[in-house]
């Protein structure tokens, strides 16, 4: 006998919905399935028709109109007028609860793209336009915002750290939610006030189920970072956490041997002076591992005795 599968209750649905959440499923994508492969081969193809060069006009024919120089053809992201920290509101990636049918292949072209954008952004108000017309990057898919940075423009020490989570994804800003208010309280035990202090990650947008970032990720969300620092043009610089270490300083070593020792970061897209720069444990790091915050310690003794030096 086949015995009929009970209606779910509510109760159940939504005992199941936690679930899916402490498993770290808590973005809604799409009822259909999706042919994942079919969309990338239709993609590469429309990427190889578009490389090819265009073919000569014939004569009498239109005249191509190209975007006068210096202009880059974009699509203009939209803008909302929430003000965070001082800074303009982040911009949102549109519904994210239903991708749109693009994808994005962290590929060369996507890099030299995200190269191209960052190097060509003269103030952080248009490198974060810029970053948000961005696509190369799959992340962005299912991020409700692009989480740029938070302070300001001009500051002495900037802290990057990895990736936003799920809090930071949805204010838009970096470093909001448990780890950020840690952070706050770390930075006011050595009298900086977070305010004054620019904050940023590696990658701007939320990986799905608060998941690493892939290798990929990083290396073509680095320029965008790189050109943040550059405009910033910080005294110092605090990588927290092993990914940030290693995405920014090229730190092969795990975080607990290169923690506390400083080290210099030179400009990668535009040659420039090297900045002072040091790893720190992550203060999300510290909420799992509360005994190790006594090396976190050292650590902002460290950066305060930096600081008072400038
Ligand atoms: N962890 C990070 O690395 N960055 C954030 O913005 C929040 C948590």
């Amino acid at each position: 006998m086949i015995e009929e599968t009970p209606p779910l209750t509510r109760d159940a649905a939504v005992a199941l919905l936690a679930w899916y959440r402490e498993a770290g499923i808590d973005s809604l994508l799409l009822d259909q399935p999706r042919d994942r492969f079919a969309e990338t081969a239709t993609e590469n193809a429309r990427r190889k028709a578009k490389a090819r060069p265009a073919a000569p006009a014939a004569a009498g024919g239109r005249t191509e109109v190209r975007p006068e120089s210096g202009q880059r053809e974009r699509s203009a992201p939209p803008s909302t007028n929430r003000q965070a920290f001082g800074e303009p509101s982040p911009a949102t990636n549109g519904d994210s609860a239903f991708p749109s049918t693009r994808i994005a292949i962290p590929d060369d072209a996507a890099l030299a793209d995200a190269r191209e954008r960052a190097v060509s952004a003269a103030s952080l108000a248009e490198l974060r336009e810029l970053l948000h017309g961005f696509e190369g990057c799959n992340l962005k898919i299912t991020a409700k915002h692009t989480v740029f940075g938070d302070g300001p423009d001009k500051a002495d020490l900037m802290l990057i750290g990895e990736a936003p989570g799920r809090d930071e994804d949805m204010a838009g800003v970096p470093f909001v939610g448990r780890s950020g208010q840690l952070l706050n309280r770390m930075l006011a035990a050595i009298g900086i006030e977070r305010e004054s202090v620019r904050v940023t990650n590696t990658v701007p947008w939320r990986p799905p189920g608060n998941r690493a970032p892939t290798p990929a990720e990083t290396r073509i969300c680095l320029p965008f970072v790189q050109r943040q620092i550059e405009l910033v043009a910080p005294k110092v610089i605090v990588c927290l956490g092993s990914p940030s270490a290693k995405a920014i300083l090229g730190s092969a070593e795990g975080i607990l041997r290169i923690r506390g020792k400083w080290q210099s970061y030179s400009f990668d897209l535009e040659p420039g002076g090297a900045i002072p720069a040091i790893a720190m444990l992550h203060p999300a790091y510290l909420l799992r591992q509360p005994a190790q915050k006594k090396l976190a310690w050292q650590d902002l003794l460290a950066l305060k005795a930096k600081m008072d030096q400038l």
